[in-house]
């Protein structure tokens, strides 16, 4: 939520600011803006609402003078609405301040009451300005010391914040601090960069340092310092960025999503890969680490939306393959109660981004209570896993739409191998060898699916674009996928979706089929279990006798479905734990082709935005 941009360096800073919030747009698109400290050595800010695109024209109509010390941002607003004057930067010390901001200043209104006692007035309905007028003072207060004063206001700033300042008396020097908020540094050869994530400087180095809680960061062209929020210096964390610009490029496809949902073969593929040994599942990252799996009685995975489902997949496979007792928690909901957990519980965190702060909370309060944490990730740098004990990387590779896609397939397969290494480490896998043939075929069963039901399943959604309701059902592994292709229905094209238990609908939710009601449902293999796929068939009929249009989702051959399906995508065959990667592909493209067939924006849905950094 809210996208953040700093660069120093020799070179004019608005286009690479907004490049980099091009990138970042996905983190929030209430409005956007820029400040540049130009070369003459004043400072000077443009602020749209709106998407990244009005800004963009409104520069093109009358240029801002360019520098080579900038700050922008991208706003997904949260305290007063998305107008031009809430957007971010925000101004003080007589405009020659600037401060950008994604987070909450929980204490926003003391500090601004504080403020206004002391003459200050406001121009918005911010906390960010609150942080700004409070930085004005402490300048003034520190001699004109910016990296003094902002060390004294993210003292006095309660919750959740990345804040980036920059001053016209300091030309070359961006300052940054962050607290349970995204912040990453790129080191560039003469230039330096701040982003809340790489893809804000990718395309100009891969070279970059992680920032810990309750840091400080200051870049100059040369130079990069942090400290903590007391002043004392810090080691930051080095890394590579592992993907390149191009991969967060649409290269070509009409949607980052088309793209994404595309590339689910190669990020599955990418995730399995390098830990496969000798037939059996081995996460090298968890080398040394079995004790986090030894002695536990209980494991509970945290996340939430697409993230949580995933996190249901996993249940069954952790349950089948390590033979532990697995609940699944939304962090939000977990967090706000009083759960019995300690030592002998494994909490695994499920988070693409690594920030969604819900999840975070969670994986904090898991850690202080005591219990093992792990965490499943796609994001390098991301706080959640510097929270965490042990983190398993899925490489999907950057994630920009909106919904996610490819990083939920990448995070089942991620799931399916930790299941399966559990259960080596616990004994209780001895021969995984089948399994891991499943795996190793998935990328070319999931490419598969694309190549032989994408044009069915859009030709499906075009015809049912002026539908107003989808209901999905799944049992086992196929309700999670279900609530999956019901939650991608309604964040894209607003259309009214519920996912079901198919064994739940009799006990409530059958009221709601009436004579054209499209559902999906999900069958699973009559191989794996004739008992599960008979009651799913079951609850086929009794839809169908109430007059639901039924679209099945089932594998190759099963004949037994047809008779009672108006529509049949096909699936290749594949084990149970295995199915879900392969049905959510053609859910996936039916909300795309549907969203599209209704003219929206696919990647950016309403009042929605890709990283929750907010509670
Ligand atoms: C839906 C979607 C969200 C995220 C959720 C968690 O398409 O993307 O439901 O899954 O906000 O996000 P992460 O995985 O970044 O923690």
């Amino acid at each position: 939520m809210c996208g953040i941009v700093g660069y120093v360096g020799p070179r004019p800073s608005q286009d690479i600011l907004l490049a980099g919030l091009a990138r970042l747009e996905y983190r929030g698109y209430d409005s956007a803006g820029v400040a540049v400290i130009d070369d003459a050595g004043s400072l000077g800010m443009r602020k749209k609402a709106g998407k990244l695109s009005v800004l963009r024209d409104s520069l093109a109509e009358s240029a801002l003078p360019d520098g080579s010390t900038g700050i922008g941002h991208t706003r997904w607003a949260t305290h007063g609405g998305p107008t031009d004057v809430n957007a971010h930067p925000h101004l003080a010390d007589d405009d020659k301040l600037a401060v950008i901001h994604n987070g909450i200043i929980e204490n926003f209104s003391a500090l601004r009451a504080e403020l206004i006692a002391e003459g200050v007035t406001f121009r918005s309905e911010t906390d960010t300005e609150v942080a700004a007028a409070l930085l004005g003072r402490e300048y003034a207060n520190n001699g004109g010391d910016l990296q003094r004063a902002f060390r004294d206001v993210v003292n006095r700033l309660e919750g959740a914040f990345t804040l980036l300042a920059m001053h016209q008396d300091q030309p070359g020097l961006v300052v940054g601090a962050r607290r349970n908020s995204p912040l990453v540094i790129g080191l560039g050869e003469g230039e330096n960069f701040l982003g809340s994530d790489v893809a804000a400087f990718v395309e100009h180095t891969r070279k970059a340092l992680a920032i810990g809680q309750d840091q400080i960061v200051a870049i100059t062209p040369d130079a990069v310092t942090v400290t903590d929020f007391a002043g004392t210096p810090v080691e930051a964390e080095p890394f590579d960025v592992s993907w390149d610009a191009a991969a967060a490029e649409k290269g070509g496809w009409s949607s980052f999503m088309a793209k994404e949902v595309a590339e689910q073969p190669e990020a599955v593929a990418n995730t399995i890969r390098g830990r496969i040994k000798d037939g059996q599942v081995v996460i090298p990252e968890l080398d040394g680490l079995d004790d986090l799996f030894i002695g536990i009685n209980r494991v509970i995975i945290t996340a939430c939306g697409t993230a949580s489902y995933a996190a249901l997949v996993g249940k069954y496979a952790i349950e089948q393959w390590a033979r532990v007792a697995v609940d699944v928690e939304l962090a939000h909901e977990f967090r706000y109660r009083d759960p019995v957990i300690g030592e002998d519980t494994l909490v695994v965190s499920i988070s693409q981004s690594g920030e969604t702060m819900d999840t975070l909370m969670a994986v904090k309060y898991a850690r202080e209570r005591g219990a093992r944490t792990l965490s499943v990730c796609n994001t390098q740098g991301a706080t959640i896993p510097r929270e965490s004990d042990a983190v398993v990387y899925t490489h999907a590779g950057p994630e920009v739409a909106v919904a996610s896609t490819k990083a939920f397939s990448a995070q089942i397969t991620a799931l399916l191998l930790l299941g399966l290494h559990m259960g080596r480490v616990r004994g209780t896998v001895t021969d995984a060898s089948a399994d891991v043939a499943e795996l190793l075929e998935l990328p070319e069963k999931i490419a598969k699916v694309l190549s032989s039901e994408q044009a069915h399943v859009e030709q499906l959604a075009h015809w049912m674009s002026d539908t107003r309701s989808v209901l999905f059902l799944g049992r086992h592994v196929g309700f999670p996928i279900a609530l999956e292709g019901a939650l991608k229905l309604k964040e894209i094209s607003y259309i009214h979706a519920e996912g079901f238990a198919a064994g739940e609908l009799k006990h409530g939710p059958i009221a709601l089929i009436e004579a054209g009601q499209p559902v999906f449902v999900l069958v699973p293999s009559p191989r794996h279990s004739a008992l599960i796929h008979s009651k799913v068939v079951s609850n086929i009929q009794e839809i169908r006798a109430r007059g639901a249009r039924v679209i099945v989702v089932a594998e190759e051959g099963d004949a037994a479905v047809l008779p009672f399906a108006d529509e049949v995508i096909h699936i290749p065959l594949a084990g149970a734990m295995f199915e879900p990667l392969l049905a959510v592909v053609p859910l996936q493209i039916f909300a795309m082709a549907l969203a599209t067939a209704k003219g929206l924006d696919v990647d950016q849905p309403r009042n929605l935005a890709k990283s929750v950094t907010v509670e």
